[in-house]
């Protein structure tokens, strides 16, 4: 392992330099605007001033020039205003932070900011003011269409510069990790081999100069093409061994691996076999109960796949044939796959067979040979018992193939291989060159995918990851194993449980059965990979310099090992989650959730708080939900009141009560409200043992994290669309009654929430 990979978890921490600090309660002045710049500037100054004054000999006293940046005065904390945080990762963050909206700022409107698209808008924009829920409280909001956020009829409101997603962000941050320049030198070594993994994607030129080479290359060593005129012809039990043992591919059938429902208390994996992902569009025709090829969808695949033939290089003169009877075929196969709603209604789901028993079922099919292929090394026998999720299919696919083997020539065994050809094709296109891909993004967008395309970037971390998870995982591991973040779950958890410990209960009994399980669960970061197994992983894997195709066939090899360590259970599953999840006895908290710009070890305290425990809050109280809305009455009376100080705010006190929200937004605004507390009170925790916490960008303490809250509250997350009103309202309702905000929330237009109880 190369030391200075842990680098960056060591970032110099610039805040134990002295800088000659005045405090702001000795010199009251305006908060300057622009005041962070000036504190970029001055560490620049500073480094450079560093090396100066080394060469000279000379002192820092010209820094004495220098202002705080801030004087603003938290009631809770009216203490001077304490150092500002220059770490490298404060002065990166420092520059989102500053488009994040000041909620003590504007207080008359800033309630009715909407979380804009991220980058859409930068800067803040003057709201209007105007009021704007409506009365179903949903209709007005912010709509998903085709996977992306529309803004509807709000154009007008200020947009909040809104962070990107925690995926997208997780994905940011290992982008920066592989391309760091580090570890070149030393080429092999694990992490290289990830990078170069990376670097090899990245290198559109050279996947462009190879054209489709790579690909034919690979037919050539399945014995050929009908189609291109070559072809020893192998049977179609080998070439299909072959497909699913090193190419990831599952033409006629899908296998995977999981547990049985059936049996709760056994967690015994077993291999799963379903219908496969099939290439044509289908629709499912509920009185025939078939499945039946998508009339208007046939054009753009027919004309899709023939593209494909044509890049191929498939001769002009049986180019229509090939396609043809390929879509025959797919086709003809598809009829039997049907969809999930009805093989529920069915009961066919989690049918549990011996692989003896399938051979004789779906006789075309060499199942012994083709799971041993598919989990190499393992060993798999005749009596071993596999879950089908679509008999019927399995029995029609097996059928299908006999009857098209009897047919002669091209007709027959040469469509069969057509059919395995173009489902590789479909695996490894993402390697080819931008024709192919260009060619099945058409498709894509003529049946209705109107998502964007991923980045270059983007795509080629999600290629990145698919082989080299567990590496992935444990590089970011060893970025974010921090004190501080033990102490951030610590303190949130204990935060967590006394609050859970005050709610208005329904009765005693379910109190402490809640109250118990939360007590039986254990935080706990997700462990380290042992080193030796990681390196067993990708010992072998050989990485090419400048052959993304051949890399990608390696990673196809690495994703056929983890699929068979899924027996042995060696390495976790969900290691590039963002969210807490549950397993066993645990509540395991992933790396991946304590990057920047969420989380650093250098930032300010209540900046992690307000923004990454806030979230995580939510997601913790997501996570034990189940169990608590039954057994709690509170969920329902809280969000009435808040709710209430929403309405009193923006339609005036006569109206309070006009509108009812549905049982799953209350239970939304109670998450988010609880959530909120539950942060702000681990800050508060926290703040008691160590007193010391930097200012940014001239905020610090309570009004640091409330800043730091409302720029996450924007934070696209699953629940999201139950919120009926902006999540930054929640401060208002906080700041009614405690003394925890740096100053009272009073605007002449109208009093803010102040004769109402407290929620
Ligand atoms: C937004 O502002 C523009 C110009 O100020 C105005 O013409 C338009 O009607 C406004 N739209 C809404 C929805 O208020
Ligand atoms: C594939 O192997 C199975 C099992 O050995 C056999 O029954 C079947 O006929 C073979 N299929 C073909 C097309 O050769
Ligand atoms: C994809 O569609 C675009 C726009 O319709 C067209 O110009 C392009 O030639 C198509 N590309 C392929 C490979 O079919």
């Amino acid at each position: 392992m190369n030391p200075s990979s842990v680098a960056t978890a060591a970032e110099p921490n610039m805040q134990s330099m002295t800088i000659e600090d005045t405090p702001a309660a000795a010199q009251p002045s305006e908060p300057k605007p622009f005041a962070w710049n000036k504190c970029v500037k001055v560490v620049l100054v500073l480094l450079g001033f560093l090396l100066f004054a080394m060469a000279i000999g000379s002192g820092l006293h010209s820094l004495k020039q220098w202002k705080s940046p801030s004087s603003l005065h938290s009631l809770a904390n009216s203490r001077a205003a304490p150092q500002a945080c220059c770490s490298p990762a404060c002065l990166k963050v420092a520059d989102r932070l500053s488009l994040a909206i000041d909620p003590f700022s504007q207080p008359c409107d800033y309630f009715l900011f909407t979380c804009g698209l991220s980058g859409a808008t930068r800067g803040r924009q003057r709201g209007k003011g105007t009021t704007h829920h409506s009365n179903s409280g949903e209709g007005e909001r912010t709509k998903k269409r085709h996977g992306k956020r529309v803004e509807t009829d709000r154009e007008n409101d200020t947009l909040v510069e809104r962070l990107p997603d925690r995926e997208t962000l997780l994905k940011e941050s290992i982008r920066e990790i592989l391309e760091m320049a580090e570890g070149l030198d030393s080429p092999n070594s694990l992490e290289w081999k990830a990078r170069q993994f990376y670097r090899s994607c990245m290198n559109t030129d050279s996947i462009e100069g190879q054209g489709s080479e790579p690909f034919l290359k690979v037919i050539k060593q399945l014995g050929g093409w009908s189609a291109l005129g070559q072809w020893t012809q192998t049977d179609i039990n080998s070439t299909l061994a072959l497909l699913m043992g090193q190419y990831g591919t599952f033409p006629f059938f899908s296998v995977f691996v999981g547990k049985d429902p059936n049996q709760q208390h056994n967690n015994t994996p077993y291999i799963q076999i379903d219908q496969p992902d099939f290439q044509i569009p289908t629709e499912w025709d509920d009185q025939s109960e078939t499945s039946k090829a998508e009339a208007v969808s046939m054009r753009p695949f027919l004309s899709s796949s023939l593209n494909f033939l044509t890049l191929l290089g498939v001769p002009r003169s049986s180019r229509a044939m090939s396609n043809g009877l390929y879509m025959a075929l797919s086709s003809e196969l598809a009829k039997k796959s049907s969809p999930l709603h009805h093989r529920l209604q069915t009961n066919m789901l989690y049918q549990r067979v011996t692989i003896r028993e399938l051979q004789t079922l779906a006789p075309v099919i060499d199942w012994l040979g083709c799971l041993k292929a598919t989990f190499h090394p393992l060993a798999i026998s005749e009596s071993d018992s596999v879950l089908l999720h679509n008999l019927p299919y399995i029995v029609h696919m097996s059928d299908t193939i006999s009857k098209w083997l009897l047919k002669n020539g091209v007709m027959g065994s040469g469509t069969i291989q057509t059919y395995m050809i173009l489902s590789l094709l479909h695996t490894l296109h993402p390697a080819l060159d931008s024709r192919f891909r260009e060619t099945q993004r058409n498709l894509s967008v003529a049946l209705g995918n109107m998502e964007e395309e991923d980045p270059r970037w983007k795509h080629c971390i999600k290629t990145t990851e698919r082989g080299f998870d567990v590496l992935l995982g444990d590089m970011v591991r060893d970025r974010t194993a921090h004190r501080e973040t033990e102490e951030l779950v610590g303190n949130l958890y204990s935060s967590l449980q006394s609050k859970l410990t005050d709610l208005a209960w329904r009765n005693k009994e379910s109190r402490n059965s809640v109250l118990k399980r939360v007590k039986s669960l254990t935080p706990r970061f997700m462990a380290h990979t042992d080193k030796q197994k990681l390196a067993e992983l990708y010992s072998e894997v050989v990485i090419s310099e400048d052959s993304y195709f051949a890399n990608c066939l390696q990673s196809l090899l690495l994703q056929q090992k983890r699929r068979t360590q899924l027996f042995s259970q060696s390495f976790q599953p969900d290691i590039m989650s963002i969210t807490p999840f549950l397993s066993g006895s645990a509540i395991i908290f992933p790396s991946g959730m304590f990057l920047p710009p969420l989380f650093h070890p250098s930032y300010p305290r209540a900046l992690n708080y307000g923004g990454l425990g806030f979230m995580m809050a939510k997601d913790l109280l997501h996570l034990l939900l189940p169990d608590l809305h039954t057994e709690s009455g509170s969920p329902e009376s809280v969000a009435a009141c808040v709710w209430s100080h929403y309405i009193s705010v923006t339609e005036g006190p006569g109206r309070v009560g006009a509108f009812s929200l549905a049982p799953s937004q209350k239970l939304e605004v109670w998450v988010q409200y609880t959530a909120l507390q539950v942060a702000l009170q681990a800050y508060q925790n926290s703040l008691q043992q160590h007193q010391n916490d930097a200012s940014l960008t001239g905020l610090f303490h309570n009004h640091l994290f409330l800043t730091s809250f409302t720029q996450v509250s924007c934070d696209p997350y699953p629940y999201r669309q139950l919120m009926t009103f902006e999540p930054s309202f929640l401060v208002s309702v906080i700041c009614a009654n405690s003394d925890l905000c740096p100053s009272q929330m009073t605007c002449e237009k109208k009093p803010l929430v102040a004769p109402l109880d407290s929620c």
